[in-house]
């Protein structure tokens, strides 16, 4: 069912010879096969940055960066593809980003595929959007093993086609031990749910902290808050994503589109994050200095 609504979606349209190289086709999804060749490493030219930390300290020591991967259908649509063609193309973007962040410092990742509100799409997109989720969890765990990556899927598994959330608890079950990345991606999603839920089960709670309500919001103790948000194709808003865990977090707007999103797209959303400077309320120990000694 899901893989006729997929070739409804495509139509008889196909990528030839762009950056994206090969893209599962609806058939390659419904046999759950790989692209040929594998992914590719990037569609831009340049240096990747050395890495940071150690790549096995990384989801203990690296930062933690949300990205909400926007312009899939832009993308699709400027060169005359079907939607379903920018969203299979995103998962590429994603293949390339999960293998970049760690190299890049990033110890945690976590990236919007499917906000609650996203269900109001026709419902053929829905299906194709399912049916690559599908896709990628059959397919894409050997790769998240042999580079170390520990998977958790955030948001509501009840509303899920059947077999995804069973799915989804085999790919985190094996890869819970992964140390140089912590990807979370999160599906049926929505921060102020996330929110609602945490502040109806800390209603008895005796002490209430930041810490523990944290947990109660994430669903896992000692979850790093998020150090940087970016949004790719353009547009400047949340979108209901981490809400709570982004309070300080800096914020990277980008015009391209997460198809084309590759390692030095990440490393200059980092360079740019690494140039600010982060106060967290407070003042630079040089200026609180200065001013308490001046008359
Ligand atoms: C926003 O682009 C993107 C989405 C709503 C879906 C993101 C999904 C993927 C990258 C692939 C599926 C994910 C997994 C984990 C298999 P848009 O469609 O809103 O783009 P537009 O604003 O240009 O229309």
């Amino acid at each position: 069912m899901q893989s006729n609504l997929l070739n409804k979606l495509h139509g008889d349209q196909r990528l030839v010879g762009d950056c994206v190289g090969d893209i599962p086709s609806a058939t390659d999804l419904a046999g759950g096969k790989l692209p040929v060749g594998g992914y590719p490493t990037g569609c831009r030219s340049g240096t990747v940055p050395a890495c940071q930390p150690a790549a096995s300290e990384c989801t203990a020591s690296g930062i933690h960066v949300g990205i909400i991967m926007d312009g899939n259908g832009r993308w699709a649509t400027r060169r005359g593809l079907s939607r379903i063609r920018g969203h299979e193309a995103g998962v590429k973007a994603i293949h390339r980003v999960v293998q970049a962040a760690p190299e890049q410092g990033v110890g945690t990742l976590t990236l919007y595929a499917f906000s609650s509100d996203n269900w109001r799409r026709p419902p053929a997109e829905v299906a194709a959007l399912m049916a690559l989720l599908q896709f990628y969890l059959a397919n894409e765990v050997k790769s998240l093993l042999r580079n170390g990556v520990r998977l958790s899927l955030i948001g509501r598994r009840d509303r899920l086609p059947d077999g995804i959330a069973v799915a989804m608890a085999r790919a985190e079950a094996a890869t819970a031990d992964g140390k140089a990345l912590h990807l979370r991606i999160a599906v049926d999603y929505s921060a102020r749910v996330a929110i609602l839920q945490a502040a109806a089960q800390a209603s008895g709670m005796s002490e209430l902290t930041r810490e523990n309500f944290s947990r109660l919001v994430t669903g896992e103790a000692g979850l790093r808050d998020v150090d940087l948000v970016i949004r790719t194709s353009g547009e400047q808003r949340l979108s209901d994503f981490l809400l709570w865990e982004s309070a300080y977090a800096e914020l990277h707007f980008t015009e391209c589109l997460w198809p084309d999103f590759g390692s030095d797209d990440l490393a200059a959303a980092l360079a740019a994050f690494r140039s600010r400077e982060r106060r967290f309320g407070g003042l630079q120990p040089f200026v609180s200095e200065r001013a308490l000694h001046q008359t």
